[in-house]
């Protein structure tokens, strides 16, 4: 705690729960500052104020100030409002601007994205000036905010921000933020001298903001120890693994936990029936029921429930499930899906979901009070992801005592640990190569544990519940990487 006392972190990101969360980044962007001020740190998070926040958050927030930036190559001006509200010890400052941020969901489409990620990396450092609060580390999220850590050492190092140092943390290597060389030097405004293969360039004719904030940022973050190691790797570097590797030193990972008062079937009030680890054997049951009623499945407690809550892409893994779909049914399995995404994926969960009436339910919406339902009321669940930076769904289903079957990779890999038969170890079921037989298997072996040794499937389901998840742990290792970075 001593440490942390002094440390000051502005967090700079594209979504936080509750205001707007399309995955989980939404989710760390709120937890991860909040276990930040319990041990001692001062966290102010910068946010655009997009129209889809709800008018009840936006009624609670106050005026600040405003004042004119200029931010293109040829110095057109753009207008920075900034509205302020405090949340539970954390302060959440929205930067205001109509023209980027008043239309249409947080992401549109990369074209108009490139430039309202720029205007708000550089509005954000500048609205910390503006309030004068000085922070000793800003923490940048994902591509979004990866041209934070270049301005900071180039346009604002003679202003006081200009004093911090740059962590940016990559939730997701998949999305960088790639457009023409013109389109990027004209919306950033940045010297011409950084349009190099070292910072930004990747070809002749195309610029990528992750590969310059990367290259700028004094640290380098990522959500789990293995998929740090995975991105320096061709197959999951998304074509920045040698980037990576170049910059390896500074490169870690940090393994996401979860908000366990956000998550907790003790007392989530959007369950049917709270439970703990204590009682979940004699409770959960009654959210299976209560779940199979509401989504129109045969009601039956004895019954093998298969949640799988995600977007809906292809790094979920979802290709493989499609394709063993069928054979992971049986009598006495269900199958409950929540997500949104790609319409094919729509489409055949939607497909499976008519064939299979009773026993299959496709719910193609976002619906967080039904995710919560889900996490309580099922007996397993799937997270098959090709790959996966952490994943949060993992963990919060072992918080609820619903067992994560997964494949070994990313954070799915340093948060589930496979179960043994022989010593009864493990609390999941897990499979290695991106095979959809190997899904189908690990499907079968849990199922077989369920149904013909309760005791055993038991044991894995207090185990999950007892396990830490929260962010105690994780948020003390950002802590200590504060403390360094300010010596
Ligand atoms: P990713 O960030 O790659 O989408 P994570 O596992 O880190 O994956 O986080 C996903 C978060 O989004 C979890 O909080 C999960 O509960 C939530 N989520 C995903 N899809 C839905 C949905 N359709 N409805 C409600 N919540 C969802
Ligand atoms: C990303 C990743 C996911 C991770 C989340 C929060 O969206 O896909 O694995 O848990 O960010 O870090």
């Amino acid at each position: 705690m001593s440490t942390a006392i002094q440390s000051r972190v502005a967090f700079i990101g594209s979504e936080c729960y509750p205001f707007v969360k399309t995955g989980g980044l939404g989710d760390v962007m709120y937890a991860l500052p909040r276990a930040l001020i319990r041990e001692g740190c001062q966290v102010r998070v910068l946010l655009p104020l997009y129209r889809v926040i709800p008018q009840k958050y936006k009624d609670q927030m106050t005026w600040k100030g405003s004042f004119m930036m200029n931010l293109t190559q040829d110095g057109r001006e753009f207008f920075v409002g900034i509205m302020e509200m405090e949340k539970d010890g954390v302060l959440y400052d929205f930067i205001e601007n109509r023209e980027f941020f008043d239309w249409g969901n947080p992401y549109t489409g990369l074209w108009e994205d490139i430039p309202k990620y720029c205007y708000f990396s550089k509005a954000a450092l500048a609205a910390l000036n503006y309030l004068n609060w000085v922070p000793d580390v800003v923490h940048c999220h994902d591509w979004q905010a990866a041209l934070a850590p270049v301005y900071l050492r180039t346009l604002f190092a003679p202003t006081p921000v200009g004093s911090a140092r740059s962590i940016l943390t990559i939730h997701n290597l998949r999305f960088q933020g790639i457009c023409s060389i013109e389109h990027l030097k004209y919306w950033s405004g940045l010297p011409d001298d950084l349009f190099n293969y070292s910072v930004f360039l990747i070809n002749d004719h195309e610029a990528n903001m992750f590969k310059g904030g990367l290259a700028y940022a004094d640290r380098v973050t990522t959500v789990s120890e293995t998929y740090a190691r995975e991105i320096q790797t061709d197959f999951y570097g998304e074509g920045l693994n040698s980037h990576l590797w170049y910059h390896r030193e500074k490169l870690s990972g940090i393994v996401n936990g979860i908000d366990v008062d956000q998550w907790d079937p003790r007392r989530d009030s959007r369950l049917p029936e709270n439970y703990g680890p204590e009682d979940v054997l004699e409770r959960k049951w009654k959210n299976k029921l209560a779940l199979q009623q509401r989504l129109g499945l045969t009601e039956d407690a004895g019954k093998f429930v298969i949640g799988l809550i995600s977007r809906l892409t292809d790094q979920k893994g979802l290709d493989l499930v499609n394709t063993v779909f069928e054979q992971m049914l049986d009598d006495q399995t269900q199958i409950v899906i929540l997500g949104t995404g790609d319409p094919r994926y729509e489409g055949s969960f939607r497909y499976f979901e008519n064939v299979h009436h009773g026993q299959v339910c496709s719910c193609i919406l976002y619906d967080e009070g039904l995710s919560h339902q889900i996490y309580a009321g099922a007996d397993a669940l799937l997270v098959p992801s090709l790959f996966e930076p952490c994943g949060l769904t993992q963990l919060i289903a072992m918080r609820y005592g619903t067992v994560p079957f997964v494949r070994e990779t990313g954070g799915l890999k340093d948060t589930v640990e496979p179960y043994n038969a022989n010593t009864g170890a493990g609390n999941g079921f897990t499979f290695d190569r991106y095979r959809a037989d190997l899904l189908l298997d690990t499907v079968r072996r849990g199922r077989d544990v369920f149904v013909n040794n309760r005791p055993a499937w038991d044991a894995i389901v207090r185990r999950d519940m007892e396990k830490d998840v929260s962010w105690d742990r994780s948020a003390r290792q950002y802590l200590n990487l504060y403390s360094e970075l300010k010596k």
